[in-house]
């Protein structure tokens, strides 16, 4: 059985369909700060299966100690957390608190429990301003706000406790930009508030909740200038978490890998794909560039090719559409 922290959430839930679909029973802890409890009847509803959930903080040891009572847990997968690097540079502590407490809470209920398989949600967010690209799995680490700081310092934490008791198994996935939904549209991302990131902000502006969007920069070093990510689709991000969990099955230890696809799309040319499904319905204009960001960011996913036998398979428009149609379903 798989506890998933933080599986109501985006890409929890579509990890969760995809472990179903594997043929793994799961049980969910989700505290609602940023998805809703009926993504449980929707996870549901697309595998046919049903799935347990506490509602709850992964903070609380009590409450963890009752889950792996009441449920054979054998692995834990841990995307509970916040996420938005603007509010992380605001409000430290809230990060802090939450990103590395929760994983800390984990750790110990592995340790007293003897659990002894864990997928990390890290982020390329690790690499900071890389040298060169494609990025890979050995490249240096940084951080350049408190949100990555978390990852990189959860990371480091899970080093420590790999070398302390080597019977763990660990990996540590860093995402690139998870895009899209799953094609059913009853599960996607669903942001409160307005947007931070390029993909629901396209979809809130191609279905009229908001104006246009704003490219931020057009003078970076790139193909024609707007900032170059490598956007993966979240139903592929899920199937990687499959693998890499069938992976740390064998025994593997600590491992580290990219999930991305290894091919890195600009601003303008994601509006461009996203027009060309919805009918040009997306304005925009240029702004100057956000703090923080890189003008490049791609992943080599060759490792986890290699060694978990993971491919992403989405093309850019099917990624697209998907987001769309999630958007258009759930308009209200
Ligand atoms: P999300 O906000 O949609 O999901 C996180 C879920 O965790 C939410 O349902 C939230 O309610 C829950 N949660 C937060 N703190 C909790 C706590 N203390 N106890 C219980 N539940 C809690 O985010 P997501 O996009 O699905 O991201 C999942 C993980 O992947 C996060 O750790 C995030 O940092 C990481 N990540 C995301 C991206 C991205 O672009 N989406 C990129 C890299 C890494
Ligand atoms: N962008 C715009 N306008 C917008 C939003 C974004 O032009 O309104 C541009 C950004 O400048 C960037 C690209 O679109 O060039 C992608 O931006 P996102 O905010 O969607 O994604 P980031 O690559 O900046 O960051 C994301 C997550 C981080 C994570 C990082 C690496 O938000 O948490 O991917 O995984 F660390």
């Amino acid at each position: 059985m798989v506890l998933l922290t933080g599986g109501l959430g985006y890409i929890g839930s579509h990890t969760a369909v995809e472990l179903l679909k594997a043929g793994y029973e799961v049980v969910i802890i989700d505290n609602l700060s940023n998805s809703k409890e009926i993504v449980k009847e929707k996870i549901e509803q697309i595998s046919g299966k049903k799935v347990k959930f506490y509602k709850g903080d992964v903070r609380d040891y009590e409450l963890l100690e009752k889950i792996v009572k009441e449920n054979e847990i054998d692995s834990i997968m841990h995307f509970a957390g916040y996420k938005a690097v603007g509010e992380s540079v605001k409000e430290p502590l809230k990060y802090y608190d939450n990103n590395i407490f929760s994983t800390l809470a984990l750790i110990r209920l592995m340790q007293e429990h003897k659990i002894k398989n864990l997928v990390f949600s890290s982020s390329a967010t690790v690499y900071g301003r890389a040298e060169s690209m494609p990025i890979y799995e050995d490249f240096p680490v940084s951080a350049t706000n408190p949100y990555g700081r978390t990852k990189l310092f959860i990371e480091e934490i899970l080093k420590d406790m790999y070398v302390a008791d080597n019977s763990l198994n660990i990996a540590i996935l860093r995402y690139f930009n998870p895009i899209g939904a799953h094609e059913s549209g009853l599960i996607g991302e669903d942001p409160n508030g307005i947007p931070n990131n390029l993909m629901p902000y396209i979809t809130k502006v191609a279905t009229g909740k908001l104006e246009k969007l704003s490219i931020f920069g057009n003078d970076y070093n790139t193909k024609d200038g707007t900032g170059v990510r490598d956007y993966i689709h979240v139903c592929d991000l899920a199937l990687g978490h499959v693998k890499a969990l069938k992976k740390l099955e064998t025994n593997s230890g600590l491992v580290v890998y990219n999930l991305g696809t290894g091919t890195g799309y600009s601003v303008l040319e994601m509006v461009n794909t996203f027009n060309e499904v919805c009918g040009n319905k997306v304005k925009f204009v240029f702004a100057p560039r956000r703090d923080g960001d890189v003008d490049m960011c791609y992943a080599s996913p060759e490792k986890a090719e290699r060694e978990l036998g993971f491919k992403a398979t989405h093309t850019l428009k099917q990624m697209c559409e998907s987001s769309y149609n999630f958007e258009m379903k759930n308009k209200e």
